[in-house]
């Protein structure tokens, strides 16, 4: 049977008190929506449509921009809700784009549902019935109830503000998330009126409609209630980042990743690892990250976009965003490599050092206080304390070389652009402006000159 995605996405989200519309919420680094659209892409479908509203263009130019993973979801389609009048007003609205014969229905701010749960409640649409996510609670506040007859069957969805005394006590809530026969719904759609507490057309509604006609409807109550958590305001996003931030620790865990606290490491993205990886505390992994076998991790470091190869020491607060980093290298403490940076096996970057487009040579080093931009290092090199590279002339950058055992002095600033080529030899406190030939010493600072029988001065 064919099947079409409905995601609702068009509210406000007024109880997060924020600008943004509440699609574009992020959660473990990417917007609500994104997960939600991540997950209906991994299903079996013949289209998706995102109803959207508040913030609408926002959205999406957000999820338009080439290089958003969403960009290329195949079969997806946008839908305009203008005015919010309610969940079954919002799904009417993609229906005159649907040819499927079955309809899903995620919400854009249920974000952690995972697809085997989706694909179980599909199969149970497939046998026939009106099939809907529901989740036994001990704290049912605010959420739709699940009606049942005498005889066990759905009968009806009651939200919380139309519910009588004795049904706000029902424990079984409505997730919200359904799948059901496209021409069905579509005939139910048209039947729903606003006739209820909050004047909206609920799409909660068609459940009793199919029981009048003696559809059946099934309930799929799910275990792990994180799946069908809703993000309403900034504490139920905070308690899912939480969730979030616990379940790919798990999958670090299980990996073989040890982690000195589980509750202490976000993974924003996708995370590799290889075998005795080992994380310290406050680590946040942003974007694509790889860490090779025996990679160890200091505490409060920022990885983004990043691979390490095997056996590399990362120490202590320090900052990588788009770098390649060889084997055996260490990093930090407070290192900060920026987009760019390579790094062959064997390099030292020490502390308050940063580095940007640098490529950098096997066992070189860099150990304290620089700042090495467009620049190019060959291998066993060492650049002392304070070397800072000058790329900027206030309208261009320009590229420095740097040959294979070059070492340069101590706060040294190198103009570029400039060579200094292999086996050079720069003299502390140097301002080096041009090519520096292969095996010279280059002294470029005034000679020191010594006062005899200089006198302090003295206090008045
Ligand atoms: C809804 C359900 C409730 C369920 C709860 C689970 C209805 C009537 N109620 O209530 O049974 O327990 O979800 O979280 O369906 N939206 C639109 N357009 C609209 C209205 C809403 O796109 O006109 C979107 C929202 O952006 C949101 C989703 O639909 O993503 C749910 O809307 P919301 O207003 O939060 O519904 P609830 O009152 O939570
Ligand atoms: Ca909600």
């Amino acid at each position: 049977m064919s099947l079409e995605i409905v995601i609702l996405a068009a509210g406000k989200g007024a109880r997060m008190h924020s600008s943004l519309p509440k699609a574009l919420q992020r959660l473990g680094g990417k917007p609500l929506l994104a997960h939600v659209l991540e997950t209906a892409a991994s299903l079996e479908h013949s289209g998706i449509h995102a109803v959207i509203g508040h913030g609408a263009d926002l959205v999406r130019r957000t999820f338009e921009i080439p290089d958003f993973p969403f960009a290329g979801v195949s079969g997806l389609n946008w839908v305009l809700q203008e005015k919010q009048l309610g969940t079954g007003h919002a799904v009417q609205q993609a229906m005159s784009g649907i040819n499927a014969d079955l309809v899903l229905v995620l919400y854009g701010d249920v974000p952690l549902v995972r697809p085997g749960t989706l694909r179980e409640l599909i199969a149970l649409a497939e046998a026939g019935n009106i099939a809907l996510l529901t989740l036994e609670t001990s704290s049912p506040e605010g959420f739709g109830r699940i009606v049942r007859g005498a005889d066990g069957e759905v009968q009806a969805i009651v939200e919380e503000r139309d519910a009588d005394p004795r049904q706000k006590r029902i424990s079984e809530i409505n997730s919200g998330i359904m799948a059901l026969p496209a021409g069905r719904l579509r005939q139910w759609l048209d039947r729903l009126d606003c006739d209820n507490a909050q004047r909206e057309y609920y799409l909660t509604d068609v459940v009793a409609m199919a029981r009048d006609e003696n559809c059946p409807v099934r309930a799929m109550k799910i275990d792990d209630d994180r799946e069908v958590q809703g993000v309403n305001d900034q504490a139920q996003l905070a308690a899912l980042e939480g969730h979030y931030r616990m379940s790919k620790a798990e999958q670090l865990l299980a990996a073989g990743v040890r982690l000195l606290d589980p509750a202490r490491v976000d993974v924003r993205g996708h995370l590799l690892t290889g075998q005795d990886v080992e994380i310290d505390v406050n680590v946040v992994f942003e974007g694509e990250v790889s860490l090779g076998d025996g990679v160890k991790i200091g505490p409060n470091c920022v990885i983004r976009d990043a691979s390490i190869a095997a056996g590399t020491r990362v120490l202590s607060g320090t900052s990588i965003e788009g770098a390649a980093i060889g084997a055996d290298c260490s990093i930090g403490p407070m290192a900060r490599l920026r987009s760019g940076t390579e790094l062959a096996a064997g390099v030292k970057i020490g502390n308050f050092v940063e580095t940007k487009k640098a490529k950098i040579g096997k066992g070189s080093k860099a150990s304290h206080l620089c700042y090495l931009g467009d620049v190019e290092i060959g291998e066993n090199a060492n650049i002392g304390a304070g070397v800072i590279v000058c790329n900027y002339d206030g309208k261009d950058k320009h590229r420095t070389v740097i040959g294979d055992n070059v070492f340069v002095g101590s706060n040294s600033v190198l103009v570029a652009p400039v060579t200094l080529q292999d086996d050079s030899f720069v003299a502390a406190g140097s301002t080096v402006s041009s090519e520096v030939p292969a095996g010279h010493l280059a002294v470029a600072r005034k000679r020191q000159k010594n006062i005899a029988r200089w006198k302090r001065p003295g206090k008045r």
